[in-house]
């Protein structure tokens, strides 16, 4: 673990411990406060993030920006990053083995971070970071709460894009944090 925040970051800028490595535009390490008392955890970054370096910056980002901005979420007060920090080809969802090489990464931020309370995006924030036994659609929008951090499942944005009916759930779920 590094106690240090510039000398995680490089380490991760520099990373190649999974094949994740060999496509990526830019390592997408995390951005915000890292004194955040909310932390928001993704899956992966996709074209417009691997592009910019920056966690949610595409059409989910945006959307997730307005929900932000309709419940009083100031972006920058909160803290974001992903599951994995470099960009899964074509957007699949990220392989076990590359999760685990990069969990150690995101386990660092927490540390770091020490926030109160973590929103998890999608099934695949949630099955890392909670375990394999947890399905989204039976624990979205319920608090669990694990070595003194509340964990809130919901939704990811792009679900939202996909499907309209998902984005009430996915406001009331932020503004019950
Ligand atoms: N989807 C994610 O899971 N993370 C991002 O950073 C962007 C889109
Ligand atoms: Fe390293 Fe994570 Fe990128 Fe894999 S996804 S190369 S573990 S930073």
């Amino acid at each position: 673990m590094y106690q240090d925040w510039e000398e995680l970051e490089e380490v991760c800028k520099n990373c190649r411990k999974c094949r994740l490595c060999t496509n990526r535009t830019n390592v997408v390490f995390g951005t915000g406060n890292r004194n955040a008392e909310i932390m928001f955890i993704g899956e992966g970054p996709g074209a417009d993030e691997d592009a910019q370096g920056i966690p949610f910056v595409g059409k989910a980002g945006k959307l997730m920006n307005m929900a932000f901005e309709g419940v009083g979420i100031k972006r920058e007060e909160v803290y974001i990053a992903n599951i994995v920090k470099c960009r899964p080809p074509g957007n699949r969802n990220p392989e076990d083995d590359e999760a685990e090489a990069c969990m150690d990464y995101l386990r660092n931020q927490v540390m770091l971070v020490k926030p109160k309370k973590i929103v998890l995006l999608g099934s695949v924030a949630l099955k890392n970071i909670l375990g394999k036994e947890y399905g989204i659609t039976a624990t979205r929008g319920k608090k669990i709460e694990k070595k003194g951090i509340i964990y809130l499942p919901t939704w990811h944005p792009a679900a939202l894009l996909r499907d309209e009916s998902k984005k009430i759930d996915f406001w009331n779920d932020l503004k019950s944090i």
